[in-house]
This record gives C-alpha cells, structure tokens and sequence, in this order.
C-alpha cells in the first residue's frame, strides 16, 4: 500500500522534497505514522487503495461537549448566560482549565506576557515554521459558551483526533489561546492577537490603558500572573513567518450556515472593521427655562449624527457596508437637564476598505457641519481602530475545501462579517478559517448553540486541514 501511495504523493508535491528521505527510509512500510500521513495527503480521492481514514477519525464529541460545559461555568453570572472578563478570578480559573487539557494532549505549553496561550505538538521538523489553529475564551457580559470556545477546545480535540489515528506531523502544530478578543474591559477588541502581529502602538497604548474601575492594564496583568515586568510587552510580538499557517475553527454567528443546512463555511475573507469615537460639547442648562432658540444641545447633535451614520452607510449602495451607534450616552443624563455633552461610539465595517474608509470621511464631514449647524463643540472624533480587511490564503482555501469533500460535508465560500483574531494573524502568518452553523445564527446572548454534530465536522475539517498544512 505504501508503494501505491508514494508515487503519486510525490508527483501531487514536486515542491516537497524533503519527504523524499522521510519515505524511502520507511521501505519496509510498517510505519502506522507514514501510513496515516498518506491518508492524510488530501488528494485521496484518486487513490483507489486507500484506507479507510475516515473511519479513524473519531471526534470524541462526549468529552469536547462536557468541556464546552465545564468552560462555561467559569462565569460571573448565571447559566446559561457567560461572563468572562479578561484576567478576572474567572478568567484566570478558565485559562489553567485550558492549561491542563493542552497537557493532557501532549502539548507544550507556553504563555507569553500578557497570557496569549500556546500548546505544541514537535513535528518531525520542528525547525520548519509550525501550523497554528486557536481562538478565544473570553466572552461579553450574558453572552454564551460556543464563540471562541469552539476554536480552542475544538483545537486542542483535534490535536486528540490526529494523535489517536496514529498521525505524525511534519511541522509541529500549535493551538492557541488568545487573550482577551472581546474588547470589554479596555476597549480593544482582539488584543492579544493584534499585540502578537507586532502592533507597537498597541504596545504603548496598554502602557497607559485603564479600566473603567481605572485598574491600568499592566496592574490587572500582573494580578493574573502576567506582564511581571512593563518592558515585556514587545516580547509578545511574533516575527512574520513565525506560522506558516494559520486555521480558525469558529461558530458563524450568522444564519446562513443553518438556514442553507450547510455544515461547513469556508472563509475567503474578513470584512474590514473601524470604529470611531466622538464627543460634542454644547451649553447644557434647566429643560424648562432655557427656550429652543437659545439652545446649543449636544443631545441633540448626537441623534442627528446617529441618523447621519445609516444614511451615509446606506448611500455606498453595497449589502456589505454597514454601520451601527451602539453607544449613546448624555451628560449629565437628566429628565430635567439639557444634555451638555454627548458620547457616541460608531462601529463601520465593509469588505472594501476605501469605501468604508469613504464613509468615515462622510460621517466626519456631517459631525462638522451638525456641530456648526447647531452652535455645540465637536470636541472630538478619534479613530478608534482602523483595520484593513484581511483576505484567507489560498492554499487554506484549499485544504479546508478538500477536507470537506473528503469528509463529505457540505461547504459554501463566505465572508466573515464579524471579525476575530484571524484578522491580525493574516499579517504575520496566511490565515483561513473555518466557521459552523449556529443556531438562528445566535451570539453574543445565552440563546447561542452549535449541536454536536456541526462542531464534530468542524473538528474533523480542523484536522484534516492542519494536517493537510503540516506537511507542506
Ligand atoms: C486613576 O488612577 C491614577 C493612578 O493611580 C490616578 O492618578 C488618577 O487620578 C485616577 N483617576 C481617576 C479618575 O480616579
Ligand atoms: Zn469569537
């Protein structure tokens, strides 16, 4: 059987010759290791002996559903309802429960200063970049168990799936835990994945960054075991090439998937996020003895510019533009008071950069001119982020598209609308990632659910596809 399967395994891989002495010094082809590495290969379908590799890949859904559940407890509200909050009690309880289940793998493991997670497999070479595939376990107030979670534990099961069948890989491969990809504590969205990606004005942001119990960063840090010195942030950052793949198994948090009963969305690109912040200053002054001519009403200059944002959003004339206030708040916040300051925060996010980018140029012109207009201060309009979009690698596109074929599991090419570590990774590493349906396409609520099903595929398309990546 061996010998059927090297001739053409060389011929689909020309580029690979290093397999070369690996396989010939397996002649006698009783190496299970080299056996299921062919099975692996991806291109079996023209392989009429080949073994019957699916049937070894056993998903233990069981214990990854009871971890999903066990995770979930670690929570600063009740079930079924998630809160874990970056370097909480929780926080800390969760990420030595993802310590332990990467031991338990077999991986080696590692954290980086501000509490990035890494847990690795040595490949055969393991001087070869590594593969990598990871997400998040941080989760917004009353949201739920699957966003992220999925990624990391599903990971770490299929680290479990390619160990049992009796896989060995070429290049290691490492699953990872970011830290903190929802922005609730200091308001940076993905920040351990973006600080790794080399941002070095994040560097100096976190340097000065507090919560809003104004706990600076580098304190809440240090009190969950991190950052022991302020100088390390930089030795988060991670050198172009460091991966030379990386997958993202994630829920869609979108309805498509189900609605089309499709079990597997392959990402071809994450949409490109902004947001803005902006503040007006006016007079404030009594509700009943100020008269309407007289005022100059921030309230006021904030619901206008609201409404300005879908207007300007709606005009690029693309489904893919969109734009939302999520945050809205007056000063001082009285029934009897008029508001003298406002607050707004405006996230804008497209596929296509220069016209998102369009848009917030838009949005500023009309902040200005409602500021003139109604005789208050734009006092400010700070770009909060600005983030290209990021497009998946094709050759991950690839592998995660055959593994579903292979697997027999429907599959359909997608954007990814929200965004998620994946979108730094892009710049140091090529990306793709891999979504399931969730139910109603639910998140960020307590409602949110992937079965079991769905998540065993995406674990076993996770395995073939970092598989599929080890061995080039
Ligand atoms: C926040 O903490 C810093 C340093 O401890 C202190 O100087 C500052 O006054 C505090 N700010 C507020 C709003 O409490
Ligand atoms: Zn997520």
């Amino acid at each position: 059987m061996i010998k059927t399967l090297r001739f053409p395994l060389l011929t689909l891989l020309p580029f690979c010759f290093c397999c070369f002495p690996e396989i010939t010094a397996l002649k006698d082809g009783e190496d299970p290791t080299i056996k299921t590495m062919e099975d692996f290969s991806g291109y079996p379908i023209h392989e009429p002996h080949f073994p019957n590799a699916v049937s070894s890949l056993s998903v233990d859904i069981h214990s990854l559903q009871k971890q999903i559940d066990e995770l979930s407890t670690f929570s600063d509200t009740p079930a079924p309802s998630v809160t874990r909050i970056l370097y909480s009690d929780k926080d800390v309880l969760a990420r030595r429960y993802i310590k332990n289940l990467m031991g338990l793998a077999g991986l080696t493991v590692r954290e980086d200063s501000i509490g990035n997670i890494f847990g690795r497999w040595d490949g055969y070479e393991p001087e070869l970049a590594a593969v990598s595939t990871g997400s998040h376990i941080d989760a917004i107030p009353y949201s739920g168990k699957y966003d992220g979670i999925v990624g990391v534990l599903g990971a770490i099961e299929a680290i479990n799936v390619l160990k049992r069948s009796g896989f060995k890989p070429k290049r290691s491969l490492e699953v990872i835990m970011f830290t903190s990809e929802e922005p609730t504590r200091f308001g940076i969205s993905c920040l351990g994945s973006r600080l790794m990606a080399g941002s070095e004005a994040l560097e100096k942001a976190l340097k000065k960054t507090v919560d809003n119990q104004n706990i600076s960063f580098l304190d809440a840090a240090r009190s969950a075991g991190y950052a022991k010195v302020e100088e390390d942030l930089s030795s988060v950052f991670l050198k172009k090439g460091s991966y030379s793949a990386f997958v993202e198994l994630h829920i869609e948090q979108g309805p498509i998937l189900e609605e089309e009963g499709i079990s597997i969305g392959v990402v071809t690109a994450i949409a490109a996020p902004a947001s803005i912040k902006v503040e007006f200053e006016g007079n404030g002054g009594h509700a009943g003895a100020v008269l309407m001519p007289n005022r100059h009403d921030a309230g006021l200059a904030a619901a206008e510019l609201a409404l300005a944002v879908e207007k300007h959003v709606l005009e690029s004339q693309s489904i893919d533009t969109v734009g939302t206030v999520g945050i809205l708040e007056l000063h001082p916040g009285a029934i009897n008071s008029i508001p003298s300051k406002s607050h707004l925060e405006i996230d804008t996010r497209d596929i296509d950069e220069n016209r998102r980018n369009n848009v917030i140029e838009k949005i500023l012109q009309s902040a200005l001119a409602i500021a003139e207009k109604r005789g208050v201060k734009l006092s400010e309009f700070k770009m909060l982020n600005q983030d290209p979009p990021a497009l998946s690698d094709e050759s991950i596109i690839n592998a995660v598209e055959s593994a579903s074929q292979y697997l027999n599991l429907g599959h359909k090419l997608m954007i990814s609308r929200a965004y998620h570590d994946s979108l730094f990774m892009a710049r140091i590493s090529p990306m793709g990632m891999i979504f399931i349906p969730c139910y109603k396409g639910f998140s960020h609520k307590p409602e949110e659910f992937a079965s079991k099903e769905d998540i065993a595929n995406g674990v076993k398309v996770l395995a073939l596809t970092v598989a599929k990546l080890s061995r080039y």
